[in-house]
């Protein structure tokens, strides 16, 4: 029964949907952890005012929401999630942005990202999501191919099955750095956040094969 419970809860992350996904969103939207984990992801992509950014899974939207207090009208904040819940808390809690223009979200799941989204992005996050993601290291390869050569990527996870510790925060990094390398990032770095449990956020760059040199 407890089992049970438990996988509804979860599948209600994975996919929100129906009033429990609305109720999902709220969780997601109001958690100061959650709130923390996005502001604080967003905080180490560096953001410039004139980047286009891509974000995998926005959920509530509050990551989107902080991207787009850095992104100037010569950038741009793209967003995709699956769940129609999801888009439509997202959009009413960027509903200003998305009218000044600096803000774009669709529905999409991650392995098929529209075509309109071919990039090149600057910058490309996912903060708890790559983990429901099917096949996440050919996802990861074909979001390299979006970004622009230097371009970043953040994947950010906090582990929330019960009992997680920093232990198992660690094993998340060490996985997540894993995928990004078979996907043919170079790795940058990996920050954590002292949330309980910690928050971890691989960065990693798609490699410019002309060193970064102009021309
Ligand atoms: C745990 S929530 C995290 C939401 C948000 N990033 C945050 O930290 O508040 C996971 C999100 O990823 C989305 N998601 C899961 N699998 C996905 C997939 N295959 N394609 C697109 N979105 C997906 C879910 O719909 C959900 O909004």
């Amino acid at each position: 029964m407890k089992r049970a419970v438990l996988k509804a809860v979860v599948a209600q992350f994975h996919h929100p949907h129906g009033t429990g996904g609305r109720l999902a969103g709220r969780v997601m939207a109001h958690r100061p952890s959650n709130r923390q984990r996005n502001v604080w992801v967003v905080s180490l992509l560096d953001v410039q005012p004139a980047d286009r950014v891509l974000e995998i899974g926005f959920g509530p939207g509050l990551a989107i929401a902080e991207l787009s207090r850095r992104v100037s009208a010569r950038g741009h904040v793209y967003g995709i999630d699956h769940s129609d819940v999801m888009l439509r808390q997202a959009t009413r809690r960027n509903a200003a942005a998305i009218a000044a223009g600096r803000v774009t979200l669709s529905r999409a799941p991650v392995d098929r990202v529209p075509a309109a989204l071919s990039g090149p992005f600057d910058a490309i996050l996912a903060v708890n999501s790559h983990g429901f993601w099917p096949a996440p290291a050919e996802r990861l390869g074909e979001l390299r191919r979006r970004l622009r050569p230097g371009g970043r990527i953040a994947i950010a996870s906090q582990p929330r099955c019960p009992g997680a510790t920093a232990s198992t925060s660690r094993k998340a990094a060490r996985e997540i750095e894993a995928l990004l390398l078979d996907a043919g990032y170079a790795m940058a770095r990996t920050e954590t956040l002292g949330l309980d449990p910690p928050v971890v956020c691989v960065l990693a760059v798609n490699p410019d094969p002309s060193g970064g040199r102009p021309g």
